[in-house]
Formats: C-alpha cells, sequence, structure tokens
C-alpha cells in the first residue's frame, strides 16, 4: 500500500533520490504522491499530485530543487478520497510528516487539536500527525522531544517520518505495526528511510529493518550518525543486512510490463526454488498442518493441501488470514501453522500469526521478501527466493510458494524439476497462443473458470487474476460443483475456462464441460496433448476453442497451467488497455485490515 522514503544528506540534489525511490515503490499500490524538502534557505516546501509518480517527476523536473533534506511517498487512500488536498506529506508551521498504517484515535486527537485552535485541511487521519508534532514544539520541545511525545499518543499501526524546518540536520522516523527500513548509502553521504528496501534498491547496499516500536533518529554534523531507539527508548542496535532488492530486480529488463518479465521467469524460478531448498521439518512434532494466508497465497495453502494429504497423509485446514482471526479460533499444539506471504507484510495474515505464537504454537513463515515482518516475527522462516515480484498480480511468487510446499512434504528426489521446467518453457514458448485466445475471452460479461482436484485452487487462481486485472467478473468453481448453482448464469455471453489436464479426472470434467456447451455457454478448454485422442470421442465434433500443454506426472503438471492460466490474464488485461502492472484500487502489499 502506501510507500515512504526520506533522506537526509550532504549532497543537494535529493529530490532525484526521492523521486527515484517513489517510482520504486509504484508496484505497492498508490493514487496519489507528493515530496516535502527543507529547501536552500531553510524554507519547507511541499509538492503533491494526484495520480502516477511521473506527474509529480514532471513538475520537480522543471523546479532545480536544492535540498538535503526531503520525505516522499505514494499514498493508497484509506482515509479520504485520492485527492490532492489528502495526499502526503502533511505540514503544520514547518514540520511535515509522511504516514504509512492507520492511526485509529486520530478522531480524538483531530477533536483535541481543533478545540485547541488548529484547523484542518484533509480528510485523512494522517494529518493530525504533523498538527500533534508541531503542537507539541510549541509547547516548548524541542524537535526529537515532540516527535517522542506525539509518537506515544497514537494509536494504531504506522511508520511515519517527520521533518522540521528549523531543525534540518535531523530526519526522524517511527514504526509500530508498519514495516520501515534505513540506510546508508555506501558513501556515508546519505542516510535514507523508507517502508521497504526496494525503494532504496541502487541507493542503499546494506539496509536495517526496524523492530516494532522503535524511533530512529538521523543527525547529520561534520558526518552522518543515526541511532536506533527500541520501544523502551533504549538505544539499540540492529542486524545490518545486505539489501536484497537489486536494481535489476526493480527492472522491465526489456519487458513491457513487470508482469510479462514476472511470468517469463517462472521456469527460472521453479529451477532456483528446487536447487536452494534444504528446509526441513523433521525435527518439528504435528500431527495436523494449518496454512492461513490471502489472497493467491492462500490459493497457494489450499493447492498444497491436494498435496499434502496426498503425499504425506497428514490432515490440513487452509484458511483466510482475515476470517481465521476474527472467529476465534480453536487452536491446538498438535498442529504446525504455516503462513503465506509474498510481502510478508499482509497485516491480516501478520497478525494471524501473532494469535498462534501468543497460544504457544510453531509457526512457520512462506515468505518472499526478507527481513519482513512474518519472517522476523515466526519461529521458522521458509524463503521462496522468487526474486523481487513487482507486478501487483502475484505471478512467479504463486509458481514458488506451491513448489516450496510441496518440497517441504514431499521426497525431494521425487520431484521431477527438470519436467515442470521444460512444461512451463513449452507454454512460455506458446505464449502467442494464449493471447490468441485472450482476445477472445476479453469482452466476455463474465467468467467461470473450473476444475477438480488439484485444478480446483488453479481455477480460482486463473478467476482472480481476470477479477483484478482485467475488471471483469470471474469465478473460480469445483467442476461438480457448477449444477449446484452457478449454471444457472450459463448462457452465450459467459466464458468458462475449463482446467481438464489428461490425469485421473479428466473425463468427469470433460463432462461438466458438455454440461456448460449444453447450455450454449462457451469453453476455453485448457488441456494436454495426451487429451486430443478422446477429445472427439467426448465432446463430439464440437468445434472447441482449445490450449494444449504437454503432458506432465501428476505432481508436476499444475505447475504449466499454472504458468499458462497467468498468461491469459495477462493478455486479457492488456488487451482491455488496462495498465496491468498497477490495477485500479489493488496494492501490492496490503497493510491495513
Ligand atoms: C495476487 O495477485 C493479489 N494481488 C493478492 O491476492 C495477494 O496475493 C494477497 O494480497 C496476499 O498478499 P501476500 O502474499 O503479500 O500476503
Amino acid at each position: 500500500m502506501c510507500g515512504i522514503i526520506s533522506v537526509l544528506s550532504f549532497k543537494n540534489k535529493i529530490s532525484e533520490d526521492l523521486i527515484s525511490a517513489l517510482e520504486r515503490l509504484e508496484y505497492r499500490g498508490y493514487d496519489s504522491a507528493g515530496i516535502a524538502y527543507v529547501d536552500e534557505s531553510s524554507k519547507l516546501e511541499r509538492i503533491r499530485s494526484v495520480g502516477r509518480v511521473q506527474n509529480l517527476k514532471d513538475i520537480v523536473e522543471n523546479l532545480n530543487i536544492g535540498s538535503n533534506l526531503g520525505i516522499g511517498h505514494t499514498r493508497w487512500a484509506t482515509h479520504g478520497k485520492a485527492t490532492e488536498r489528502n495526499a502526503h506529506p502533511h505540514i503544520c508551521n514547518g514540520v511535515a510528516i509522511v504516514h504509512n498504517g492507520i492511526i485509529e484515535n486520530y478522531q480524538a486527537l483531530k477533536k483535541d487539536l481543533l478545540n485547541k485552535g488548529d484547523e484542518f485541511e484533509s480528510e485523512t487521519d494522517s494529518e493530525a500527525i504533523a498538527k500533534l508534532i508541531a503542537y507539541n514544539i510549541n509547547r516548548g520541545n524541542g524537535f526529537v522531544e515532540a516527535f517522542k511525545e506525539s509518537i506515544a499518543q497514537l494509536v494504531g499501526t504506522f511508520a511515519i517520518v517527520a521533518i522540521y524546518e528549523k531543525e534540518p540536520n535531523v530526519l526522524l522516523g517511527a514504526k509500530i505495526g508498519s514495516p520501515m527500513v534505513v540506510g546508508l548509502s555506501s558513501d556515508k553521504n546519505s542516510f535514507y528511510i523508507a517502508s521497504d528496501a526496494a525503494a532504496l534498491a541502487s541507493l542503499a547496499e546494506d539496509v536495517s529493518y526496524l523492530e516494532e516500536g522503535d524511533l530512529v533518529a538521523a543527525t547529520k554534523t561534520d558526518k552522518l550518525t543515526y541511532e536506533i531507539l527500541d520501544s523502551n527508548r533504549k538505544k539499540v542496535l540492529r542486524n545490518v543486512i545486505s539489501n536484497a532488492t537489486s536494481i535489476n530486480d526493480v527492472s522491465k529488463n526489456g519487458y513491457e510490463t513487470f508482469m510479462l518479465k514476472e511470468i517469463f521467469e517462472e521456469a527460472i524460478v521453479a529451477r532456483r526454488v528446487y536447487d536452494n531448498f534444504s528446509y526441513n521439518i523433521n525435527d518439528l512434532k504435528f500431527d495436523g498442518v494449518s496454512i492461513i494466508a490471502c489472497g493467491t497465497s492462500y490459493y497457494a495453502g489450499l493447492l498444497a493441501k491436494y498435496w499434502i494429504e496426498e503425499i504425506a497423509k497428514i490432515h490440513v485446514d487452509v484458511e483466510i488470514a482475515s476470517e481465521f482471526r476474527y472467529r476465534n479460533p480453536v487452536l491446538s499444539r498438535n498442529l504446525l501453522y504455516i503462513f503465506i506471504s509474498q510481502s510478508g507484510e499482509t497485516i491480516d495474515t501478520l497478525y494471524a500469526m501473532r494469535l498462534v505464537k501468543e497460544f504457544g504454537s510453531q509457526t512457520v513463515a512462506l515468505v518472499n521478501v526478507e527481513g519482513s515482518s512474518l519472517a522476523r516475527e515466526a519461529d521458522f522462516v521458509i524463503k521462496t527466493v522468487a526474486g523481487t515480484e513487482v507486478g501487483v498480480a502475484s505471478t512467479k511468487a504463486f509458481i514458488a510458494q506451491t513448489l516450496s510446499l510441496l518440497l517441504l512434504f514431499a521426497d525431494k528426489k521425487n520431484i521431477d524439476i527438470s519436467q515442470i521446467e521444460s512444461s512451463i518453457n513449452f507454454v512460455l514458448n506458446n505464449h502467442y497462443k494464449f493471447a490468441h485466445e485472450a482476445e477472445k475471452i476479453k469482452d466476455s460479461k463474465s467468467l467461470f473458470y473450473i476444475g477438480r482436484g488439484v485444478n480446483y485452487p488453479i481455477a480460482l487462481e486463473g478467476a482472480l487474476k481476470i477479477k483484478e486485472l482485467s475488471y471483469t467478473s470471474a469465478e473460480g468453481y469445483p467442476s461438480g460443483e457448477i449444477k449446484h448453482g452457478p449454471i444457472a448464469i450459463i448462457d452465450e455471453n459467459v466464458y468458462t475456462v475449463s482446467i481438464a489436464p489428461f490425469d485421473k479426472n479428466f473425463e468427469k470434467t470433460i463432462s461438466n464441460t458438455q454440461e456448460i456447451l449444453a447450455r450454449n455457454g462457451k469453453i476455453l478448454l485448457i488441456t494436454t496433448e495426451k487429451a486430443k485422442a478422446y477429445l472427439n470421442e467426448l465432446l463430439g465434433d464440437k468445434n472447441l476453442d482449445c490450449l494444449f500443454l504437454p503432458d506432465a506426472n501428476s505432481i508436476c503438471q499444475p505447475f504449466c497451467i499454472i504458468t499458462a492460466i497467468h498468461l491469459l490474464a495477462y493478455y486479457t488485461s492488456k488487451f482491455k488497455g488496462h495498465d496491468v502492472d498497477k490495477p485500479r484500487n489493488l496494492a501490492k502489499s496490503v497493510t491495513v485490515e
């Protein structure tokens, strides 16, 4: 969701750093952007704009800004519409702040500040923070003290960075609940505070993640120094690790979009996951598994349930994190709880994990972002090594999550990684065929994705991708469930993507497909080469749209189907003229409930 960057530097062209970092934060999802800086005459200036960072960049590039201290933000609207007035930074009497998260007591704070004579210009909860700091300065505190006092008055989750024009050599940050990362440039001339390490790719080679309740204060004298205070305001050192996000990860490398680049990495990612996988859970004692996640990560868990129950004969429950948290779940110390998250920051998944940890059960985090909150708090961490995923729609991370879960419970030597790789590559090499089919389904008023067994979670993933990228209503269903209600929707305007590889469920899914055809529904059949010989016999001479994938063994087969449905969703969105990497209303990292 929102993104933060800030810099205190000896160089006076910090606006370039701010803008380039905001561009790298675009992937998180946002609808407005802004910067504030203290200029060469120690005056606080602010520039904000609605829409893309490019709009802000166009303004900034014409200004020739000279400044050593600045903050920047990409805002994903929560309190108040996506307008310039609501965009960050918020300012008050020379104080400027940017904020990620939600201030739960902002109404009370705002009322109090209004009573003291303040006026508010935005509808946001964040503006109260700037007012509060300015108020605490006005009471005679220095900037650092006023910041500390203000932070202590806030209830909620947040990452906040603040600057003050009268103390242009100080940069302050604090975090509770929302991620925050700090780093020095390699020449030690610039210090950065950001919401994630991707913002600092090319700016800081080494970074430190702040812990819950930490406050960071950077000061510039004859050199740049910073100190981190923990929640008891005691000076602490946090681990310095190398920034895992390289500039290469956040470039398109010649592809039209990040999403296409990331789909084309799926075979490489599968190989990397396999080669690096050395985790084992043999020492952990459990007699069942509970998987908790959101969105695509949840579907990865659902898919893994089929494998784990079949291969390891262990009972698996899979739950949506936001539901798990609020239904008073019956927890057990005999279960292994696995939390899946690409970003490692999804607030519902994180809070669900805290609930389980508090209870005293074992927690495993399967995450793609190193140093993320879930990774830091889990008892046991499995890294999915998909590499930085920039497209808001999760693609290569899904491959990495599912394969990691498979490897965790299966014998590695029984997984034919070459078959997985080659079948995905086959799909990628034939990407134009998916583009061709996407042209046909793109104008459908609604879509169904159906599948049986492991193909059911894949159907759910296919439908989610269509929804988020094409803004078309799409539903994933178990093939056998269609006639228990959804078939009433079928007519000649509805396309159904039927996922029916030539496996033990093939005939059953084909017969469900026939039920749809009999009601004039349109079908796109995703199947495998071996099915060709049987299709005529099963479906007669019906002229069906078919995509043939390579046959693979039952464990390896899902991977190339996943790539296929990702390509289909990609092209459908592209042909509708949508922004594939930044679909409307969505955020890459969902840090509010
Ligand atoms: C996937 O394409 C979505 N953008 C979304 O459903 C995502 O998977 C979900 O928000 C969970 O995110 P996480 O994996 O970072 O926790």
